[in-house]
């Protein structure tokens, strides 16, 4: 009898379940089948009278025609931001909170239609755009609607950046929308967004519920087109801000387009993420895990967990329940409740998903697929397991962006971590085991911006998004998310820089105020701890500020900047150091600095003048306290989102920083840039001004005194341009800053682009050094850190 049951139970099979589009079939009809751009509060016909197609890659028909806007039509949408952005910055957080709530709102009252929509634009299932993304999107705006209530208690000192122009994917439509548009009106910027071209119309859907609740005109423009639509919202002038989601490859344009001007920018991009299965993990829900981890949204996920990890010895068992589990999936129709797995969303990315597939097998993996029936027409691939896959095959290094899950296996947890960080991305990790300790150990030491422990793909507005490495810079979500779209207030006023008062002489101070002792000595560079001749055998001269010699400094060159980066590398474990005994090497640094006060201040008075130089020297002591107690207090934060789990927003340090010198506060500019990206656990390069750079062979007795582990800061003068062109290009450096002229500005961003490494400069606006305020810590702490969110579940 039992038997039976069973049996019954697994013959039987799904009847269709067709979600009705009657209602979105009579919204396109009401538009005609064709949308113009939405600019200035009114649908705008394109300047061109050009129209695109955008189609159901379920059953390849054509949905609508839809606007493909040029540079008149995106200069126009430009505009309008900026007409409405000083009435719409005027307003109170409060007011601007209940636009973000009305817009809540009206995503709740057309969740459905919205839902549909996006399923026949994307070809992603309904049970997903239904249960997932739509109410992520309504969840967005009420999260940035209390951003926007809050701002002004919360962001002291901020300002929004301006006009903001934002680009967005396919893979998540109305999603990606409202991770861009949601913060950057919280904040008081006004939008410029342009969609994928094969998915439109849910922002166009969008834009009309803005219009209804009567959102200002020229606060919220979307444009269409492809990319190149994109390249001219970048390359336009009167933006302030570009945020990108997208291809690594777009990303990279995109920081060169953008290299010589002042625009803010936040890349969101690609991701090769590991999904890591301990022996111990509970298989079961390991494998359940994988569904959605590489299945959901046909793997065209940035965050897909693509890359299988699993511990040898479960490996054969573990692909067994997974294969077992890829037959109950079901790929059909997406407009089908019970269906697992849509279309993919063009011809074109399928063709790529089929000959990354054949590349796979090529290189030697094993292709599994289930025997589930495909439908006869439309866009759609089964779910695919290759296994036997090499670490450094192609399809374990490219982002295939399908339902293609390449597994390969580990013995320990060690060659787990080093397996998952083989890739240039640095996106999202998934990990599985019952050993919490293992788990947590594992999420501190993976090289990504969200982990996810015993659970995957969980996303909340409250929880920061964002990539380390290839995947980009800057967060989505949380209070880091609004960061992207502020700026400091007093980043506007082009402060001058203003020169303090000669602070308090003591009586040791004037009794050297004479002494120059720097004429005949030759500094070196300092790389490792230790005192180094430049490669190049050269020196040049620097000059006191009425043309004396008072010294050599060595003429560093590409050969330097590479050993400084290998001994910076091998001194990576500073970041792993307590923050305590951080803090107190941070203040020894200030204490030997006290000791030598005198000395360095004659020495900086022969360049810079006495008072600046006794005002710098003073200034930076008391930095070097500033960061020695930031050291143990810059911590993360615990999010609460909705679902059974807490995440741990922790600051991690960014790697290895190349940090170039400003010229007009030369010590106290090094130490209130060194000292930041220390104490948060990096390790850093450093090129002086080479006005300055005799000077650093007083620092480097500093740090020799200071149990500062050598290889921590590395000092390399020679050419500032020149050193920081070589810093930017360099594979292994991990950010940039730069606070010299512009062109050094555009120079070191535009060089950047080979592993994006995040840059810092003040080509927009300059920083007094003397100003706390403007030094004020967390500012400096937030760019020496990058956040990584760790999902952890509760309960059983
Ligand atoms: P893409 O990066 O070309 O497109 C993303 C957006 O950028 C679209 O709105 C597009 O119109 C725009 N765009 C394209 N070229 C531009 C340019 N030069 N300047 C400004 N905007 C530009 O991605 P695509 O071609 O649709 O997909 C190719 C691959 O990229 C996928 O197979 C996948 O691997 C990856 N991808 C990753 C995404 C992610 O979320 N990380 C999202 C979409 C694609």
């Amino acid at each position: 009898m039992s038997n039976s049951i069973v049996e019954e139970f697994y013959a039987m099979e799904y009847g269709p379940a067709p979600e009705d589009p009657k209602e979105v079939e009579r919204w396109l009809d009401a538009h005609k089948r064709s949308f113009g751009n939405y600019i200035d509060g009114a649908w705008q016909k394109p300047a061109s009278g050009e129209y695109f197609a955008t189609n159901n890659p379920a059953t390849g028909d054509k949905i609508a025609d839809v606007a493909q806007a040029d540079a008149a039509d995106v200069d126009a949408a430009v505009q309008a931001a900026r007409k409405a952005l000083p009435a719409w910055q005027a307003l109170t957080g409060h007011q601007r909170a209940r636009y973000l709530y009305a817009l809540a709102r009206q995503v709740q009252k057309h969740s459905r239609r919205l839902a549909v929509l996006e399923t026949i634009d994307n070809g992603k299932p309904i049970r997903e755009s239904r249960d997932i993304d739509i109410p992520l999107v309504a969840r967005h705006f009420y999260h940035h609607a209390g951003w926007a209530q809050l701002l002004e208690s919360e962001f002291p000192g901020y300002t929004a950046c301006g006009v903001v122009g934002q680009i967005i994917p396919w893979n998540f439509p109305l999603l990606m929308f409202a991770w861009k548009v949601a913060p950057a009106l919280a904040a008081g910027n006004t939008v410029v967004i342009k969609p994928a071209e094969y998915t439109p119309l849910t922002a166009l859907a969008l834009a009309e519920l803005a219009d209804e609740i009567g959102l200002p005109p020229g606060v919220l423009n979307v444009i269409n087109g492809d990319g190149r639509t994109g390249a001219l919202l970048v390359e336009h002038d009167d933006i302030d801000k570009i945020a990108f989601t997208g291809s690594t490859e777009v990303g990279r344009i995109i920081r060169k387009a953008t290299a010589g001007s002042t625009k803010k920018l936040s890349l969101e991009l690609g991701g090769k993420s590991p999904f890591i299965v301990f022996d111990d993990a509970d298989m079961d829900s390991a494998v359940e895990g994988l569904v959605d981890g590489i299945w959901f949204n046909q793997g065209q996920v940035c965050c897909a967990g693509s890359r299988l990890l699993v511990q040898e010895r479960i490996a054969e068992a573990f692909y067994a329940k997974a294969r077992a589990r890829m037959e109950t999936l079901r790929v059909g129709s997406p407009l089908d409740k019970s269906v697992d797995i849509g279309a993919i969303v063009a011809p074109v990315q399928l063709e790529r998903i089929r000959a990354l597939v054949d590349q796979g097998v090529a290189d030697g993996a094993t292709c599994w697929q289930p025997q589930s029936t495909m439908p006869q027409k439309g866009l759609y691939f089964p779910p695919t397991l290759l296994t036997g896959v090499h670490p450094t095959a192609t399809v374990a290094q490219e982002e295939i962006f399908g339902p293609v899950l390449a597994a390969m296996t580990f013995r320990t947890p060690s060659e787990a971590i080093e397996l998952a960080n083989n890739t240039t991305y640095g996106l999202a990790a998934s990990i599985w085991s019952e050993n919490i300790n293992v788990a947590l150990d594992v999420a501190s030491q993976v090289k990504a911006g969200v982990v996810w422990v015993n659970s995957t793909n969980l996303f909340d507005a409250s929880c920061g998004f964002g990539g380390y490495r290839e995947s980009g810079y800057g967060r989505e979500g949380g209070r880091e998310g609004m960061y992207e779209y502020l700026e400091p207030a007093w980043g506007h006023e082009r402060a001058k820089q203003k020169r303090p008062a000669k602070a308090a002489s003591t009586k040791e101070d004037d009794a050297n105020a004479n002494v120059s002792d720097t004429i005949d000595r030759t500094v070196k560079q300092y790389i490792g701890g230790k005192q180094a001749r430049p490669d190049s055998g050269y020196s040049f001269p620097v000059y006191s500020s009425d043309g004396r010699v008072l010294g050599e400094a060595p003429l560093g060159n590409r050969k330097d900047i590479r050993n400084a980066v290998e001994a910076a590398h091998k001194a990576e474990k500073w970041a792993k150091t307590a923050a305590h005994t951080r803090a107190q090497i941070l203040y020894y640094i200030a204490e030997n600095l006290i000791q030598r006060r005198s000395e360095i201040t004659s020495k900086l008075a022969e360049m810079v003048g006495k008072d600046q130089a006794s005002s710098e020297v003073e200034c930076s002591i008391d930095r070097i306290f500033t960061y020695a107690a930031w050291a143990d207090k810059y911590d993360g934060s615990v999010h609460n989102p909705p679902m059974r789990n807490v995440t741990l927003a922790m600051n991690e340090a960014i790697g290895t920083i190349g940090i170039i010198c400003p010229t007009e506060a030369p010590l106290l500019g090094f130490f209130s840039l060194v000292m930041p990206a220390i104490a948060a656990g990096n390790v850093v390069i450093v090129v002086p001004s080479e006005k300055y750079a005799t000077l650093m062979g007083d620092l480097y007795q500093v740090f020799d005194t200071s149990d500062l582990p050598g290889g921590v800061v590395n000092i390399v003068a020679g050419r500032p341009s020149e050193l920081a062109k070589t810093l930017a290009e360099h594979d292994d450096v991990d950010a940039i800053w730069c606070f010299r002229d512009p062109a050094d500005a555009t120079l070191v961003k535009a060089a950047s682009v080979g592993n994006l490494k995040q840059v810092w400069t003040n080509d927009k606006y300059e920083i007094d050094w003397f100003d706390s305020n403007q030094n004020d810590g967390r500012y400096f702490m937030r760019h020496a850190t990058q956040i990584k969110n760790i999902w952890v579940p509760y309960g059983e």
